[in-house]
């Protein structure tokens, strides 16, 4: 844990760098820019907006990047760090409305497409690596995320990479396991496909190219990694992230009981197929 946190504290942006700044076409529902530094290479800006109920969004991204390293579950690597990191970020924003301008997400730039953009890719990769797939989902019903949409999953060098994660940690809902703030327009089977009601989910897709799911994704690895983390480490992530002690707890919890609660799941989304 030690080595994860001091190896990325190498890698946050610092605004000692000499930022370059393009503003970039977004479609959904954030702001985004292209911040370049000749030492610190590419990165991804995400200038939020304020989701009403999560007003720690932007930390939320950082620790499902955080828990992804040390489950060694591919995230893309994520930090909130102040706005003014980069410099003027912000102006390049006319129509601010409920952009939270303080701080941002800082993503590793990754030169790949979405799966929306690249479905032959991503049934490639599904078809040859079933076992990701299933770490991928046991992260996920870990962490709690149940926004995934087939553009918040990219391809990078013909790998998936989950990105836009700041809806998911444990929240406080008893229906959800993440902390999407429309949780009333879940149905169950919502829950299940672990993706916004009106967007494509991933886990269908995903579960679709695979010829036996039951079978090929009923024992992840991860879960073995996940139960070996220690209850300090989970306390330290979320702390490092920011966010409240009762994330940790939550984990903990839910560190405990899922591999009978991926059972149960993975029972579910396999009539998905
Ligand atoms: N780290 C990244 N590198 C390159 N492109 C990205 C990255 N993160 C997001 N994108 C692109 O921006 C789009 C929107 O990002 P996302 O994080 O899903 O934002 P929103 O929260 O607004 O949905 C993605 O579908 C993808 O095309
Ligand atoms: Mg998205």
């Amino acid at each position: 844990m030690k080595s994860i946190l001091t190896q990325r504290a190498t890698r946050r942006p610092q605004s000692s760098e000499d930022w370059k700044l393009v503003p970039l076409q977004h479609r959904g529902v954030n702001q985004s820019a292209l911040a370049t530094s000749n030492t610190h290479g590419e990165w991804f800006i995400k200038i939020c907006r304020d989701p009403g109920s999560v007003p720690d969004i932007c930390e939320r991204e950082e620790l499902a990047s955080l828990l992804g390293e040390m489950a060694e579950v591919p995230v893309v690597d994520a930090f909130c760090v102040p706005t003014a990191t980069f410099g003027a970020v912000t102006e390049l924003f006319p129509l601010a409305l409920d952009l939270m301008t303080d701080r941002c997400v800082a993503m590793h730039r990754i030169a790949g497409s979405t799966v929306s953009l690249d479905p032959e890719g991503a049934s490639r990769f599904i078809r040859s690596h079933p076992d990701k797939l299933a770490d991928i989902f046991a992260f996920s019903l870990w962490i709690g995320d149940e926004d995934r949409g087939l553009d918040d999953v990219m391809l990078e060098n013909g790998s998936l990479v989950l990105i836009d994660n700041g809806l998911s940690g444990p929240g406080r809902s008893s229906v959800l396991r993440s902390a999407h703030p429309a949780e009333c327009l879940y149905r169950p089977i919502d829950v299940t496909r672990m993706c916004f009601p009106f967007k494509k989910s991933f886990v269908e897709f995903a579960i679709r190219r695979l010829s036996e799911p039951n079978r090929q994704l009923a024992v992840p690895k991860v879960i073995d990694r996940i139960a070996g983390l220690r209850d300090t480490d989970l306390e330290q992530a979320v702390l490092h992230s920011q966010l409240p002690p009762w994330m940790a707890s939550a984990l903990v919890q839910r560190r405990d009981t899922l591999r009978d609660d991926y059972v149960k799941w993975l029972k579910a989304a396999a009539d998905l197929s």
